[in-house]
């Protein structure tokens, strides 16, 4: 029998292939999500924006439910929403939460070039506040959520996220499963793996939501990580 090419090698490096694989074959960026990517890392902007097959995933994920109205926690450079907005129908709308004025800074000037300023609203703040002030001011309700920021409040983001949804909306939440640690067990000292836990335990239990952790592949060090898709009853 002939060999493939994943066949041959070790666990590590065949998950390496295959992720590369998947994305050379289904994940090409747009020029606009290329410069952004390329830019961002430039100005030496941490490299933890989705990888291009999570992009994707959200583009399609926005094409097949059409939001009128998309919350984005936690920005960065505007990689993730460049994805979403590429996905959006042209009545739609991003409003994109982010901490750091200067990772807002830089999500601005690749929104612009993108030519999506009049789509998608970037703005600075804690983003605990700012969501309580969208509840607020009745901002709601939001089509589709995505989260994405400091995991240490995602369980905070959820009980706002829900706050601002209506039956239907789509809530996406990134890196369900830490880096290190034991999401299913968490000792009590590793403050990322606890949130997550809760996190996770309230996606599963939530009487108003339905909802999957989807496992991929990520990084360099091809671990295993999941994205929450949830729907709300
Ligand atoms: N969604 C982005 C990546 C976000 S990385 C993409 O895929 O392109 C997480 C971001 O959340 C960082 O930019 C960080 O500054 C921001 N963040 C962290 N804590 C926050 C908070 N409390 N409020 C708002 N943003 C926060
Ligand atoms: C990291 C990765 C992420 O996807 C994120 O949203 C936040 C942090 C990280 O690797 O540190
Ligand atoms: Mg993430």
């Amino acid at each position: 029998m002939k060999k493939g090419v994943f066949f041959p090698l070790e666990p590590k490096e065949r998950n390496k292939a295959i992720q590369s694989y998947i994305q050379s074959r289904f994940a090409a960026e747009s020029k606009h999500i290329q410069f952004a990517r390329e830019n961002s890392q430039s100005h030496g902007i941490k490299n933890i924006h989705v990888p291009s097959h999570i992009g994707k995933l959200l583009y399609i994920l926005t094409k097949i439910h059409k939001p009128k109205k998309i919350l984005e926690i936690g920005t960065l450079s505007g990689y993730s929403a460049l994805w979403m907005a590429e996905g959006l129908p042209i009545d739609g709308k991003i409003i994109s939460l982010e901490l750091k004025p200067e990772n807002a800074t830089l999500a601005k000037e690749h929104i612009k070039i993108a030519g999506f300023e009049n789509q998608i609203e970037i703005r600075v703040g804690n983003a605990p506040i700012l969501l309580q002030e969208m509840i607020a001011n009745s901002e709601g309700p939001f089509d589709l959520i995505f989260i994405d920021a400091d995991k240490e409040n995602y369980p905070k983001y959820l009980e706002l996220a829900i706050l601002l949804s209506k039956p239907g909306t789509l809530i996406l939440s990134d890196n369900l499963i830490p880096k290190s640690g034991d999401v299913s067990n968490p000792s009590p000292l590793d403050r990322v793996a606890c949130s997550l836990h809760e996190f996770n335990t309230h996606l599963s239990e939530h009487p108003r939501l339905e909802s999957i952790l989807s496992t991929t592949i990520v990084g360099e060090k091809t671990r295993i990580d999941a994205l929450g898709i949830s729907i709300v009853k």
